[in-house]
This record gives structure tokens, sequence and C-alpha cells, in this order.
């Protein structure tokens, strides 16, 4: 089995329907142009039939993004699949990602329907999406609640029918990297033409192990993962992307996968996010909050200033954090305050870097020398930044 794992990114689709992270045209295109940058394998930019904004920023993001895979999401309903067809087909790269619930929890009181029905339901939707377009995923919602045998049964049609990639979503984060292990086996196990798609996690992270669960998928066979920038997703998020990204990259003795993800854009891209949507990123957010990579006891500066490794497992460059030269105080101007906020990672319009500056130059009259930590505090503590 190849050991390449493609990041499917859905920040613009599952992390957008998060309360507080919802964008704008403009704001979408920006963040999709920066996943492009951070090189994720697949884009999902939105639900094309949920409203005409969505299908609107859909069409915009397929036309703008060049080097990933642009996915739309679906119910299994032909007006879904054509709404998503319709958004995506002029993208380099289309995907129509379509899903109907399994578990009998669902299929009995959302869909009001038999396992038989849903299985006519796949076997006519997948059919269909796949005779628009060669790149379809099908997603079992809530598979980590589905019967085993019957799972198979679907990932088996779904395959015979045209999806290309499958997806076994964790949906309300309720299983452990144990049952997802087992999960993943026993589909590779049963389903007898599983080698024909890829398969793929999408772990939600209501009792905080979206990541473990999704590596423990991998581990077992799984090559797709399905993540937000800074977890961002329904209830208490998704897999983030960020940690997925490090774990493979500071663990490739446990996590000897490939991947396309440039980490040196990690923070870049958390930072946009955070600007764009006004949320601010937790301090001790794992690998992007302004105190990863922070050392404030004297045990844990001397370590770290006599050898890095000893408290710190990735280097703060390794994930775009920049070691400067450049001291900001109080002789500073704007054009240094201005590149200092590019590099770490925010890109502000004119009228919050005017209003920011403002607040930096009040800030160096109490304070000396003005730290990286102090420039995002002051970006991070000003509520009007968009
Ligand atoms: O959580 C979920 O099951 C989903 C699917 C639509 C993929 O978001
Ligand atoms: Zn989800």
């Amino acid at each position: 089995m190849a050991d390449r794992v493609y990041f499917f990114d859905t920040t613009l689709r599952d992390g957008e329907q998060a309360p507080g992270y919802s964008m704008n045209l403009e704001e979408k295109i920006k963040i999709a142009k920066q996943l492009e940058a951070l090189g994720v394998d697949i884009i999902e930019a939105g639900f094309a039939i949920s409203s005409p904004g969505d299908k609107e920023s859909v069409t915009a993001i397929a036309g703008a993004i060049k080097n990933c895979t642009v996915a739309s999401l679906a119910r299994a309903l032909k007006k879904d699949i054509d709404a998503a067809y319709d958004a995506v087909k002029h993208a380099v790269s289309p995907r129509i990602h379509l899903f109907l619930a399994t578990s009998d929890l669902h299929l009995q009181y959302k869909l009001k329907m038999s396992r038989e029905e849903a299985l006519e339901r796949i076997k006519e939707n997948v059919r269909y999406a796949s005779s628009l377009c060669s790149n379809v995923e099908f997603s079992l919602e809530d598979a980590t609640r589905t019967d085993l045998d019957y799972m198979c049964r679907v990932v088996e049609l779904a395959i015979k029918e045209g999806a290309t990639t499958v997806n076994l979503p964790d949906t309300v984060g309720y299983s452990t990297p144990d049952e997802i292990a087992l999960m993943v086996s026993y589909v590779r196990n049963h389903v007898p033409n599983v080698d024909k798609a890829i398969l793929s996690m999408h772990c939600h992270n209501d009792l905080g192990l979206a990541v473990s669960n999704s590596m423990a998928g991998v581990v077992a066979g799984a090559r797709q993962i399905e993540c937000t920038l800074c977890g961002i997703g329904e209830r208490a998020g998704n897999a983030a992307m960020e940690e997925l990204a490090m774990l493979m990259h500071t663990r490739p003795d446990l996590y000897p996968y490939q991947n396309n993800i440039v980490t040196t854009e990690i923070t870049r891209s958390a930072r946009l996010l955070s600007s764009t949507t006004g949320v601010k990123i937790n301090p001790s957010k794992a690998i992007v909050g302004q105190n990863a990579f922070a050392h404030e006891s004297g045990i844990h500066q001397h370590g770290v200033m006599a050898n890095s490794k000893t408290y710190e497992i990735m280097t703060p460059e390794s994930v775009g954090l920049t070691q400067t030269n450049l001291v900001l105080g109080k002789h500073s101007g704007q054009h240094a305050f201005t590149k200092k906020l590019v590099e770490l990672g925010y890109d502000l319009p004119k009228e919050d870097v005017d209003r920011l500056f403002a607040e930096f130059k009040k800030l160096t009259d109490r304070k000396k020398t003005i730290s990286d930590r102090d420039i995002i505090a002051l970006v991070e503590s000003t509520e009007d930044v968009k």
C-alpha cells in the first residue's frame, strides 16, 4: 500500500459550519489560496446546494485554485449532486463529495428508511455522480456507529458504482483509536474491491480524540485524512490539520507517511484564519497557539539556551515562526511594524494596521522592547480586527 497520505481540508465547509466562523466570498478565496500554499491536496470549498452564496464561493474557488482538487459537498440527491458538479466543474481537478448516513439510529430517526432503501439510494446517486465526474467521494455519515457488516456492503457498493474515495466519518466524535483501527481493518479485510478506492478518515473532536483517531485510521490503512485549520468545525470541531501534519513531521518513526504539506506555512495559515474570522487562537493550542513555543520558566529557558531540544520537540522555524533580528521598540516605524505583522502570519487591511500601529506606539511608552508575543497579543486583543 502506498504510504502517501492525502490531506482533505474542510475548513471552508465543516469548519465554516461552526458558530462564529462564517466568511464572505473574498475571505473564502483568501483562505483557499493560503490552503493551496500550505499544500493540502483537496479543498472542500463548501456545500453548493445549501445557499446561493455557498454555490458562488465554491464556483469562485474552483476557478481560482490550480494546484489542489476542489470539492463540493452534496447529499445523496440528484439536485444536490447537480449543484455540486455545476460549482466545481471548471476546476482543474473537480470532486463531488456525497454522503448518506448509514447507522441504524440515523436511518430510523433521521432518514426514516431501511438499510435496503439506503443501499438503493447510494447505488443510484454514486452512479449518477460518477457519470458526471471521475473523482467522487462517498461518505457514510455516522460510520463509527454503523453495523460493520452493513458498512462493508455499503463500501463495496459505493466503489462498484464509481466512488474513488470512501470516507468513514466519526461524525459525533464517539469512537476511540482502538475502535477506529478495528473498523478500518475490518473494511479492508472484508470488502473485496477495497483497493480500488482510497479510504478516508473524518473525525470529530467531541472527546478530544479527533487527531488520535485519524492517525489510528491511517495506521490501519486509510490514506486520506479530513481536517480543518485549528480544528474548527461542528461542536468541538474536526481533526486539526496542523497537529496531523506536525505529528507526521515530528514522529516519522511512528508515522512514516509522505504528504504534501509545507509545514512552514502552518502559522501563517492559522493566523490568517484568526484575523479573517476575528476568532482568537487559544494561547495553549498545540502548534499554533502563542505559547506553543514560549518558554517562561527559568529552568526551561536555561535548557533551551543550552540545547533547544531539551524542551522543544520541533523547531519554531518548522511551522513558519521566523526568528528575526528585527527588534521593535519606541523608535520603530510603521514599515518595520508592518513587516513584523507579515512575518507573524497576519495579512490585515491597511486600516487595521494603522490602528494597531497606534496601539503599538502607546505600548512602546510602557515597554522598552516589544516581543513577538506582545505583537500577537496586540492583534488578538483588538476586537475590531476582522
Ligand atoms: O461529520 C460528518 O459525517 C460529515 C460528513 C458530511 C462527511 O461532515
Ligand atoms: Zn463532519
